[in-house]
């Protein structure tokens, strides 16, 4: 077989497999529809390059796994070596399995001893999904430093996107011109971070939400991953990604092998495209969350360390008052947690607290109808705390002192095996002790100078799967406890502990103005359903802002909906609001797990637009929120794309903020009178967006009246 082609869900992957020194993608994208085997065959030889003068006799090819041996000059696939030697690496084919969507490439390389397996899957919705399998069948040790994997891109996708952030603004998108040369993004926090980027993606210039080819990709780890899109003067372009791995964090014994964790590639006409592939496809595992999302009370911002019965019973009438379904305690429950400086590593309830335990709160929220969750950060610890006094051992540190400290707190080594043993037995007793239906899974600072103890190996790597493995064993042992995953807000956020887990917690601010570019910008890689969003309280406690309840619940309603407010100090006309924006959440929410997200371009600068689309397109629910006042006033009229082009869509205002009604605006027409519009009507003309004071948001019902 000359060429491979794998195809599925609107994707094709075309691999040269006679490409030397070994197979070469050379075509990830659209899928090929009526190319045959003479036509594969012809489109792998357009894409080989000629010898130039100055250059290698052999122009170089991007392989699958490209080496300097193999004449490649860009970023190498992989780098490795014996003690210092046998650093040559040079895979050739040694033999392929496939069917029509995935296919398992091994390559070997007998003098270095070493085989690779790369495995490409195209999943249903069209995400190309590789790994790379890694084994040492020489006699000696081999450390590899470096394991990236490639996908090839158009030579056209000259715009490179990827985000950044920080603690409270995570997600921020950046753009730049994909020039030649090498533009690199990495986490080295031990998790991917607040600044970490969720997708590395380039296509056409100006791509946007709604057009415009783009390719990304993601790496579903949850430890140090590295990204890369390169262009080189040899004319190949790609993105490679993989763990970035630290110095002898793995070394392979011989015969032993690594896996190296997925790294997912999508593409689309437009972001929206981009993403849904990744909705669609996280949506249809078997382990995804299907039932309705609880509406969440997570009690931090109302208490935060100030944890007493009295308050947080009355917090629980409070929130099954207003319709809440899931209780979460957050962080100040157990062990000398009177603040952030102690206790950590103390998986006891705090009995000076709780003098009957957990048990008369839980009895409480249960008896009002609610699940009752429990905040927890189980790879922390604090110096401060019974554990660390007994085990100062299990402290991650690279040397005698201890690393920079973080929030007052150090890191667990939670692939040592006692420590290991400790964590996991705590968290089972206390899933055993107490009826807890969901874990807020907390993990409070990054890992600096994370070693197994003084001189000893790095650890990442093993702390990551150490974390994977008790988060699977939790799973497996109490089959209907949900995990969200946190990390001060979304600092990880990333589809390998998405696979573990039912939500994450996308941000520490409840800000809706900061949401809307955070959900937006997670929402590249996350759906909705999977991204806890929360009513906030009037003033935001991140960022000082007075925010409308309207304007909160509409931001809030595209997520997994939940409050975080102390509601016992609501007065009742603001209570009666919030009930009414639960029940609303509730009503829309079958809609936010299955619909498909879309995010309007062009759009007045002052104006975000933005909808759900339900999957037969008989509904949808679109907000407009003014977030800055307009330069047109009124402004110009607003599109809402994604419809069915034919359908006929009755357009309803469902929720607005009052304060917009200046003395001198009349009625805006559409809204008071019978207005149906085609989807093709809705998306290429559109309509004029209510007159609203900044900060303000306007939510619309679309149905079909067929
Ligand atoms: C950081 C989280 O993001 C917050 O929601 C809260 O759980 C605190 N940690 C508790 O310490």
């Amino acid at each position: 077989m000359s060429t491979l082609h794998l195809r599925r869900g609107g994707t094709s992957v075309v691999v040269d497999m006679t490409a030397q020194p070994h197979p070469a993608i050379v075509h990830w994208g659209r899928e090929l529809v009526g190319s045959t085997p003479l036509s594969l065959a012809s489109l792998a030889l357009a894409a080989r390059p000629q010898r130039v003068s100055g250059g290698l006799d052999e122009t170089p090819r991007l392989g699958l796994l490209p080496t300097p041996a193999g004449g490649w000059l860009g970023t190498p696939g992989i780098e490795g070596h014996r003690d210092g030697a046998g650093g040559s690496i040079r895979f050739e084919l040694a033999g392929v399995q496939s069917n029509y969507h995935r296919a398992t490439i091994s390559l070997v390389d007998s003098e270095a001893q070493l085989a690779a397996q790369i495995e490409l899957r195209v999943g249903a919705s069209g995400l190309l999904h590789q790994r790379i399998l890694l084994r040492n069948t020489g006699a000696s040790r081999y450390t590899l430093q470096s394991l990236q994997i490639i996908f090839p891109m158009p030579w056209d996708a000259t715009e490179i996107l990827d985000t950044t952030g920080r603690h409270l603004r995570e997600r921020t998108p950046q753009r730049r011109a994909f020039t030649f040369g090498t533009h690199t993004r990495e986490s080295r926090r031990g998790r991917p971070g607040a600044d970490a980027t969720l997708l590395l993606a380039a296509g056409r210039p100006g791509f946007g939400f709604e057009n415009g080819r783009v390719h990304g990709i993601h790496v579903a780890w949850s430890g140090n991953h590295r990204v890369t899109a390169e262009r080189t003067t040899t004319g190949e372009a790609f993105l490679s990604g993989g763990e970035l791995l630290l110095a002898g964090e793995v070394i392979l014994a011989p015969g032993e092998s690594l896996q190296s964790p997925w790294v997912i590639g999508s593409w689309g006409d437009g972001l929206t495209e981009l993403s849904a592939r990744f909705h669609e496809e996280w949506r249809a595992r078997p382990q995804h969350p299907r039932r309705p999302r609880p509406v969440t009370l997570n009690t931090w911002e109302a208490v935060y360390f100030d944890h007493s019965l009295e308050k947080l019973a009355a917090l629980a009438d409070a929130a099954a008052g207003v319709g809440v379904e899931r209780f979460v305690l957050d962080d100040g429950w157990f062990t000398g947690r009177r603040d952030d400086t102690a206790g950590l590593g103390d998986w006891f309830v705090d009995r000076d607290v709780w003098p009957d335990g957990l048990h008369p709160l839980i009895d409480q929220v249960r008896e009002l109808g609610m699940e009752f969750g429990l905040w927890v950060e189980p790879e922390m610890i604090n110096p401060d705390s019974d554990l660390a006094r007994r085990h100062p051992d299990w402290i991650l540190r690279g040397r005698m002192a201890l690393p920079p400290s973080a929030r007052q707190q150090q890191v667990l080594d939670l692939a040592h095996p006692d420590a290991y043993d400790y964590i996991s037995g705590r968290l089972h007793a206390l899933l055993e002790e107490y009826p807890i239906a969901y874990l807020k899974w907390d993990h409070n600072r990054d890992l600096v100078d994370a070693g197994s103890g003084p001189g000893g190996s790095s650890r990442v790597h093993d702390h990551t799967l150490a974390l994977y493995r008790l988060l699977d064993e939790l799973k497996a042992r109490h089959p209907r406890l949900e995990i969200e995953s946190c990390a001060s807000g979304g600092a990880r956020v990333d589809l390998g502990i998405l696979d573990r887990t039912d939500r994450i917690w996308t941000s520490d601010s409840l800000d809706p103005l900061e949401r809307l570019a955070n959900q937006r910008y997670t929402g590249l890689v996350v759906a909705p359903e999977l991204m806890g969003m929360h009513l906030t309280s009037p003033i935001v406690h991140a960022s000082g802002r007075t925010v409308s309840l309207a304007l909160s619940g509409a931001v809030a309603l595209f997520g997994h909906f939940g409050i975080e407010w102390d509601l016992t100090a609501v007065d009742e006309a603001t209570r009666e609001q919030i009930v009414w924006w639960v029940a609303l959440a509730k009503r829309l929410r079958p809609l936010i797990a299955t619909g498909r997200v879309v995010h309007v371009d062009g759009t007045d600068p002052g104006i975000d637009v933005r909808g759900m689309v339900a999957a037969d397109a008989a509904s949808a629910v679109f907000t407009i929120t003014q977030t800055e006042t307009s330069v047109a006033y009124p402004a110009g009229r607003v599109r809402l794309p994604g419809l069915d082009a034919e359908r006929r869509y009755r357009v309803r205002v469902i929720a607005a903020d009052g304060r917009g009604d200046h003395p001198g605006q009349s009625p805006l027409a559409w809204a008071h009178q019978d207005t149906a519009l085609t989807g093709l009507e809705l998306e290429s003309v559109g309509l004029r967006p209510p007159v609203q004071f900044p900060q303000q948001a306007r939510v619309l019902e679309l149905l079909t009246d067929d």
